[in-house]
């Protein structure tokens, strides 16, 4: 059945499977790792998890899962800071093999209900200029394009998606 569910070590196995499919040198969109986290160790893995869930960092993570299958990660930071005004609200990346049956969608519309029961009323969304996956993926779920901003990782697609009411 799929899930959205909280980072977990009882995964470890499972998640460095999708690590490994993501392949070496790409950015996981979605999972909070940062290049200094270190994974394969079950003690480093359980504190990277524990970090993730400490609330330190003002972001709720959540893994797409299937069968104790992590086929995917979304994040949706709380906080309009400094970061999130250029790097969006909500980051996502769905595994390889499992890309195309409309799971960044699904868990995109979940984590929007969990931006709603967090007092959100509209989130900033953005994605590489040439990224028609994740534009689909946002337009899909209500995003408004803004503008094309140039950053320090090349131009960005901006959109706004407003949280609807619950039933609106
Ligand atoms: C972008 C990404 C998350 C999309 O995940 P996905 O589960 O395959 O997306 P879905 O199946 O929900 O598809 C959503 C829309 O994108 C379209 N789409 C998906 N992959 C596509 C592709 N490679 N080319 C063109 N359109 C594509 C789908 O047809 C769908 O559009 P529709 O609603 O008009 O039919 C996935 O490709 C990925 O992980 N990419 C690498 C990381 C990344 O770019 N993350 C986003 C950062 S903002």
């Amino acid at each position: 059945m799929l899930d959205l569910i909280a980072p977990t070590t009882r995964l470890h196995n499972a998640w460095l499977d999708a690590h490994a499919e993501w392949g070496p040198g790409l950015h996981e969109d979605g999972f909070g790792l940062a290049p200094t986290d270190e994974v394969e160790s079950p003690a480093r893995f359980a504190a990277w998890v524990a970090r993730l869930a400490d609330g330190s960092e003002q972001t709720t993570c959540r893994w797409i899962v299937e069968d104790d299958q992590v086929l995917g990660g979304i994040a949706l930071r709380h906080e309009f800071n400094d970061h999130v005004q250029w790097a969006g609200h909500i980051g996502f990346g769905i595994r390889p093999s499992a890309r195309r049956r409309g799971l960044a969608s699904w868990a995109v519309g979940r984590m929007l209900d969990e931006a709603r029961g967090l007092g959100m009323d509209r989130v900033l969304v953005v994605c590489a200029a040439n990224n028609v996956a994740s534009a689909k993926t946002i337009e899909r779920l209500g995003g408004v394009f803004e503008e094309i901003r140039d950053t320090e990782l090349g131009p960005l697609r901006r959109y706004w998606i407003t949280i609807a009411e619950p039933n609106a």
